[in-house]
């Protein structure tokens, strides 16, 4: 069974409330309770910090834990974070970026991802769904 970490940044903690016009208004432990129901073949793990470095241990935890696969939404440190982008680099843990809005249709400064060139592949503005489609890149069979 592949254990799989689903890691979000800052703000992702106020999904439901925050900005429901863009993000949507279910939260995201309601969601990640009912991706556990899915039985998806693998042992999920979530974690959630608002702050930079918190979530550079835990991806340095996901080494020595032995993780399969990675999904990360990082919010705004996206789009700033070359820590981030280098921890991904230097666990070499297949990893899936994660937007719930459409990044490519907003903001220009959205437009940057420091974490992209670090990842296999990135998943943007399919609303929370977007977890479940990077999950499937790590459980389907081929
Ligand atoms: C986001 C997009 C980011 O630009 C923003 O800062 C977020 C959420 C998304 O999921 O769409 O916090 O990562």
């Amino acid at each position: 069974m592949q254990k799989i970490a689903i890691i979000n940044g800052p703000n992702l903690n106020l999904l439901g409330i925050r900005e429901p016009q863009i993000y949507g208004t279910n939260n995201f432990n309601d969601y990640y309770k009912s991706l556990q129901a899915k039985n998806l073949h693998c042992t999920l793990h979530y974690f959630q910090s608002n702050i930079e470095g918190e979530i550079i241990n835990y991806l340095h935890e996901c080494l020595t834990e032995k993780f399969d696969g990675i999904i990360i939404n990082a919010g705004a440190y996206t789009h700033t974070s070359i820590a981030i982008a280098d921890a991904i680099a230097a666990i070499n843990i297949p990893t899936v970026e994660v937007h719930i809005s459409n990044v490519m249709a907003r903001e220009e400064f959205r437009k940057t991802s420091f974490l992209a060139t670090k990842c296999v592949g990135s998943i943007s503005g399919l609303g929370l769904k977007g977890y479940e489609l990077a999950l499937l890149y790590f459980t389907a069979t081929e």
